[in-house]
């Protein structure tokens, strides 16, 4: 959450950081702004608002210099304001940060008592009105980053510049991402590999207490301990296409469109498209676990929830799951043999990174599914398996959640096999089903025109409910939280049994509700509840295959599905979920990719 970026250029840097921010704005857009040092003059732009604001006030208001620093902000501590947007600057400094300073009250407590005068009420301003005052001191821009570092508490990522300084950025890490871009004669920084893939793709990922001090010339780094260290510089392959809309709408409506060719791809990775048997790096037990706890949030929380299903239908695992908000928190009873499974997209949610470190030491093995290889939860892990959908721009999940199901469902089966559960015609049978996957995900993405027509009646709602049964149950729940997200609209999931008791008094005529019900062993189950919705004017959508559809009879809408393997079901009908709530959000003209109040990596609390 919030993106920070860092240029030492050869020419002037404010169009640069800017552009860079535009592909880091998926981390906040509350506001932004820019600082940079031109001819020993420290000066600063900051607006509210999208990106596109700042670039407005850098028209009317050119910002000069050849070293800079840059942000985008998701706000935590004070509202989205001019005075609360980064860069945050007191006397010779100015700081950007990404994450929170525990004890900036206490810091800003002392530091007023000290005369300090605040102009926000950010955490961040401690930080810098902290360094100011050591240099006031006579500390060198080092020295004082330095002190003011060790006596910061929380997890953050920030840079500092320095009036009177046109050659030096000095940035640091300790519980949120950052790397430093290599260039020739010049050096970068950002939150990610993403923000710098246009200067650069020589990147080195900067470990936990780094502090890293940048010049034009090169970058000198620190570990946690203040000895100087070195980090290896790793060429990156991130295809600036992979970042565009590449000619779609939206950023969302690109990554859903890429399905198919994502996990057809990551099925080759997995399985190679010709072998009889899966893929998977070695040491990972499944014979010797007797249970599995998977952890993780949001949408990659409902990828466990789903998995739960299999691994216990496929591997006769007993699974534990819990979201890592309350995990993190909880004093989990593990064993020896229990392994702990990760899902994170971006690998930096704070919550999911938390729990891992908690349960570490107390576990077999550690796994992580993950989207960035290089982020902190893979490194963290034992073994980390990419689910390789390429970057995420759009802020509601969508192909990172298919990908992460595929992932999932290859782990169940190859425990099943691993641990005998599976007959081998089972697992060959259910291996073809995983690699019937693309080809149904492009058929259903082919009922997007029924969708965008049915969606129409969605947008007047008010409330949505969405119901289910097994796997269909937390792909409910992921229905539910997309259209939340990115509509604006209130809808809750309930598992279809559950209605009864108490939910069902919510149904009248004016209330949809959305059914996912392939014809599969539970159909009959989740149909009689529906018919219960039905006898209450409740307006269905029953979204099923031509089988469940005509068994069915007379519902008020329907959506036909392909007759898809039971295995692959809810990876298949995550497609509908997610282009109900997408063209339900174009009806009511909401902001799809950049939804209010959200951000991607979720760095805090
Ligand atoms: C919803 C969404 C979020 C994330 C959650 C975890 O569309 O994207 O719910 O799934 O914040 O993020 P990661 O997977 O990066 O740990």
């Amino acid at each position: 959450m919030c993106g920070i970026v860092g240029i030492l250029g050869k020419h002037e840097v404010s169009p640069a950081i800017l552009s860079a921010l535009k592909r880091l704005e998926y981390r906040g857009y509350d506001s932004a702004g820019i600082a940079t040092v031109n001819k020993g003059v420290l000066d600063r732009r900051r607006a509210v608002g999208k990106l596109v604001n700042l670039s407005d006030t850098l028209v009317h208001d050119p910002l000069p210099g050849r070293v800079g620093i840059g942000h985008t902000r998701w706000a935590t501590h004070g509202g989205p304001t001019v005075e609360n947007a980064h860069p945050h600057r007191a006397g010779r400094a100015a700081v950007v940060h990404n994450g929170i300073i525990e004890n900036f009250r206490t810091l800003r407590d002392e530091l007023t008592a000290e005369g300090a005068q605040f102009s926000s009420q950010t955490d961040t301003e401690t930080i810098v009105q902290l360094t100011s005052r050591l240099l006031e001191q006579g500390r060198t821009p080092l020295q004082a980053a330095r002190e003011t570092l060790a006596r910061l508490e929380g997890a953050f990522a920030l840079a500092f510049v320095f009036d009177g300084e046109d050659d030096l950025i000095i940035c640091a890490r300790r519980g949120s991402p950052l790397c430093i871009g290599h260039g020739a004669g010049e050096m970068f920084l950002g939150s990610d590999a993403i923000a710098l893939s246009e200067m650069t793709d020589r990147i080195t990922y900067l470990e936990e207490g780094d502090m890293a001090v940048l010049t034009h010339g090169g970058a000198q780094i620190f570990d946690a301990d203040g000895n100087q260290t070195n980090r290896p510089v790793t060429r990156i392959n991130l295809d600036t296409a992979q970042v565009d809309k590449s000619g779609h709408k939206h950023f969302m409506a690109k990554e859903m469109a890429e399905q198919p060719a994502i996990l057809k791809a990551a099925l080759g990775f997995y399985s190679g498209l010709e072998n009889d048997s899966l893929e998977l790096p070695e040491g990972l037990d499944f014979v010797r676990t007797d249970r599995l706890v998977m952890v993780a949030c949001g949408t990659a929380f409902y990828a466990c929830q789903v998995a739960k299903y299999w691994f216990e239908k496929y591997a006769g695992l007993p699974v534990e799951l819990d979201i890592a908000s309350e995990y993190r928190y909880r004093d989990p009873v593990l064993g020896p043999n229990n392994m702990a499974l990760f899902v994170s997209q971006s690998g930096e949610t704070a919550d999911t990174l938390a729990a891992l470190r908690h349960v570490k030491s107390h576990v077999a093995q550690v796994i992580s599914v993950v989207n960035v290889p290089t982020s902190s939860i893979a490194r963290e892990s034992d073994i980390a398996l990419p689910i390789h959908a390429g970057p995420e721009i759009g802020v509601a999940s969508t192909k990172a959640f298919t990908a992460q199901l595929l992932v999932l469902a290859v782990l169940a089966l190859e425990a099943g096999r691993a641990r005998g559960h599976l007959s081998a015609e089972d697992y060959a049978r259910l291996l073809e089903d995983l690699r019937s996957l693309p080809g149904f995900m492009a058929q259903a993405l082919d009922r997007e025109g029924e969708i965008e027509r049915l969606t129409k009646m969605l947008s007047q709602a008010r409330d949505v409910l969405f119901l289910g049964r097994g796997t269909m149950y937390p792909l409910a729940l992921e229905g539910a939280l997309k259209l939340k997200e990115i509509s604006y609209i209130h809808a809750e999931a309930y598992a279809a049994g559950e209605l009864k008791h108490g939910p069902i008094a919510l149904i009248d005529a004016d209330f949809p509700v959305i059914v996912f019900a392939p014809h599969d062993g539970l159909y009959e189950k989740t149909v009689s509840n529906m018919q219960e919705v039905m006898a209450r004017q409740g307006q269905v959508l029953l979204v099923s295959d031509p089988a469940g559809l005509k068994a069915a009879g007379e519902v008020p809408y329907a959506l036909q599905m392909p007759p898809v393997p039971e295995l692959i079901a809810p990876i298949v009908y995550a497609v509908p979920a997610q282009l109900i709530a997408y063209h339900t959000a174009l009806h009511r003209g909401t902001d799809v990719d950049q939804p209010r109040n959200l951000a991607k990596s979720v760095t805090v609390e």
